[in-house]
């Protein structure tokens, strides 16, 4: 396994590494982005802005020497977040109560080709999610990405139900919840 070189960033040095963070999505979804058009670069930064300016936004990246081998990012959901509102399987009204400090949000983790299947990605995902202080993290995974779906499963994440957020294009997702190492 590559021991990565992982950085840790909040949302003050969001500006200072915003196109390191594009130039790997696009290349990481360069494939996707020519069919999906979820999955285009200026959707992507769109969405990457409006969850880097959360003041309790999250970011790690990993190097393997000077490369940047990918990363992940997440927040808080806020109280009332509207993540779960689209929400298609019915659940207990207590499961998707936000205080604001109860559930972290993995938004994103990606990493790139020659990094794939080298651990790089757990090393990202515990390194993001380590030090939280919130009860539970949360996280979609398109529903056509099966292999995803089950990488999550065997990482200790657990499926709530199905959901499409409530904006335009947007894919049937597994919504998924998994206990933080804190508790
Ligand atoms: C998800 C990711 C970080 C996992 O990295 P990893 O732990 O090294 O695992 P792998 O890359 O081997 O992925 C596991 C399996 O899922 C498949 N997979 C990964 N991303 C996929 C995607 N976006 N669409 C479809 N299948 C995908 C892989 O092909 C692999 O299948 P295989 O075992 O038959 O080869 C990495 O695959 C990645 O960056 N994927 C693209 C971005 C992405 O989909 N992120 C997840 C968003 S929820």
């Amino acid at each position: 396994m590559t021991a990565l070189d992982i950085r840790h960033y909040d949302h003050h040095q969001a500006a200072e590494i915003r196109q390191l963070l594009l130039d790997v999505y696009a290349e990481v979804y360069a494939e996707a982005a020519t069919t999906d058009p979820f999955a285009t670069v200026d959707r992507y930064a769109q969405g990457l802005d409006g969850w880097s300016r959360r003041p309790g936004w999250t970011c790690v990246v990993g190097y393997d020497q000077d490369q940047p081998v990918g990363y992940a990012y997440g927040a808080p959901l806020p109280a009332g977040a509207p993540w779960w509102g689209g929400l298609l399987t019915e659940v207990p009204a207590d499961v998707v109560e936000e205080t604001g400090t109860r559930t972290y949000a993995l938004s994103e983790l990606m990493v790139r080709v020659p990094w794939r299947k080298t651990g790089a990605a757990r090393q990202l995902h515990d390194a993001l999610l380590a030090a939280r202080p919130e009860e539970r993290a949360t996280l979609l995974v398109d529903q056509e990405h099966p292999k995803v779906h089950a990488l999550y499963q065997s990482w200790g994440w657990q499926t709530l139900g199905d959901l499409r957020p409530r904006i335009p294009d947007a894919p049937l997702f597994h919504a998924m919840l998994r206990d933080l190492p804190q508790r």
